[in-house]
């Protein structure tokens, strides 16, 4: 059974031209003109894209007293339904602090619900034998990432020599270290500033998290970075004094990758201050929202290729969730939304404003995500033999983003109102159609497999070079072979 996409533009990372897609089975099989195939999908007048993958995103995830309302199955189908196709999801680590109970934990969730293809990230909350030990059980089990939180002091955040210690096990296992970057510990004394001066409201959120905070704590990530050996990906960057800091280790030869979110380029911290309580407080995230010299500064960066890729860190909490901290901010569920509306808003925003070429768009929301997570090109590009995980994006077809029309289960959306003038006519998931503007029919949940991430093949080779040789400060500084471009 073989599927043909007719009649679009193929737009890759790369470059665009007139081609149609062969499909067969869940696979690539070739990209050219005038092909057949016993189904044909229409792509006249649209692009023919990769599939978006998201790189951070908290489906059912237990955090701040409660959990996460999306699920693996309306989080999944959600995406599909913005040309999203795979997603990467953050497992946290259970009471018992195993992280291989956690995947495990994870994979029982997920499994059953999942509509597109997920991977995860590992989350590192503190430092043990148990942990040194399992890190390598993670990466066997296909998970080559973890991320460390310097924020959420008292529960999640781990201090300086913990995560020295786990950046450098993840140049032994080859697998790559992620940070939040903010001050934990400034933060937390400027919660209980705040709340001191009667400050109670979401506005106390921004005023406790400054963009210096989240700089610093970029700075010391990288460094401690450095001295590992390791590369580095900081998640939802927000600010021009993270983005600085990751510009310059870049100059320096370091591998340092930087995430924007799309609410980070296109939300402001005015939102913080608006009147209605609800509204600002479904706003409330770590980094919270800044000015527009910041937003200026995470453009320019996917322009200049500084910043990398665009996530959401999709962490939805409802209007009665967000409402735990009514009377003090800092009990407020931290998270927003964007996992459905990431690629309308970035080409509404970006490509059609001219901020971004259509090939950097494919690049920040797919390409370059797989390159940088080592799935590369499974998923992440148009090739023969590739995932057919392919979007007939079309960026005639406009609609108005509703919480009345969206496919998460939240009652707000922090995009309510905008006009969107791109959407997915058709999103294919292994070939498989899962979405089709106009039908709204969600695939068989279950149908989505977990995607295993290989640890950086290189990573070995290179750490026994760097240990031979005495000083050339390259060697040092990069033994681990992340996919070179980006
Ligand atoms: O506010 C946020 N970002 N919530 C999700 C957890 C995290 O820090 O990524
Ligand atoms: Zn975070
Ligand atoms: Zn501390
Ligand atoms: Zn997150």
């Amino acid at each position: 059974m073989t599927k043909v996409i007719k009649g679009g533009t193929v737009l890759t990372a790369d470059r665009q031209w007139k081609a149609d897609v062969l499909i067969e089975g869940e696979t690539i099989k070739q990209i050219g003109e005038n092909l057949k195939g016993d189904e044909v999908i229409d792509a006249e007048g649209a692009y023919v894209i990769p599939g978006g993958i998201d790189p951070h995103t908290h489906l059912e995830m237990p955090f701040m007293g409660t959990t996460a309302a999306e699920t693996f199955e309306s989080g999944t189908w959600a995406a599909a339904t913005g040309g999203t196709t795979m997603l990467v999801d953050f497992c946290l680590p259970g009471e018992d602090g195993s992280i291989k109970n956690a995947i495990n934990e994870w994979h029982r969730k997920s499994a059953p619900q999942i509509c597109s293809d997920i991977g995860y990230h590992m989350a590192i909350t503190g430092w043990n034998e148990t942990i040194f030990t399992e890190m390598k059980d993670a990466v066997d089990m296909g998970v080559n990432s973890f991320k460390h939180f310097m924020a959420y002091k008292g529960a999640l955040m781990v201090e300086d020599d913990e995560m020295f210690a786990s950046f450098k096990r993840c140049r032994e296992l080859g697998a790559l270290p992620m940070v939040h970057a903010e001050n934990g510990d400034l933060v937390a004394d400027m919660q209980a500033d705040m709340l001191a001066k009667g400050i109670t409201g979401p506005e106390g959120h921004a005023y406790s998290r400054p963009p210096e905070f989240e700089g610093e704590a970029a700075n010391r990530a990288i460094t401690i970075a450095d001295a590992a050996g390791t590369p580095l990906y900081i998640v939802h960057v927000s600010c021009e004094q993270a983005h600085e800091a990751i510009r310059r280790a870049r100059q320096k030869g370091m591998r340092v990758y930087g995430e924007p979110l799309i609410q980070f380029l296109t939300l402001d911290e005015s939102e913080y201050f608006n009147k209605d309580w609800d509204h600002a407080a479904r706003r409330v995230m770590s980094p919270p929202f800044r000015s527009k010299d910041h937003q200026d500064s995470l453009w320019a960066g996917l322009q200049a290729g500084s910043l990398q890729v665009v996530a959401t860190d999709h962490a939805a909490f409802t209007t009665e969730q967000k409402r735990m901290g009514v009377d003090d901010f800092t009990k407020i569920p931290n998270g927003s939304n964007g996992i459905e509306e990431r690629l309308a808003v970035l080409w509404t925003k970006g490509v059609e404003t001219g901020r971004l070429t259509p090939e950097e768009f494919v690049a920040v929301t797919s390409t370059n995500v797989a390159k940088i997570l080592n799935i590369y090109p499974k998923k992440g590009a148009l090739v023969e033999g590739a995932d057919a995980d392919i979007v007939v994006w079309d960026p005639k077809l406009s609609k108005t983003i509703s919480p009345t029309t969206h496919h998460s289960v939240l009652d707000y959306n922090v995009f309510e109102g905008w006009e969107v003038t791109a959407q997915a006519r058709h999103t294919l998931s292994r070939g498989e159609v899962i979405w089709s503007w106009g039908k709204n029919s969600q695939p068989q949940p279950g149908r989505g497999r977990f995607v295993p991430r290989p640890a950086f093949s290189s990573a070995a080779k290179a750490l026994s070079q760097w240990k031979e040789l005495t000083a050339p400060k390259q060697v040092k500084r990069d033994p681990m072979n992340i996919p070179a471009g980006i």
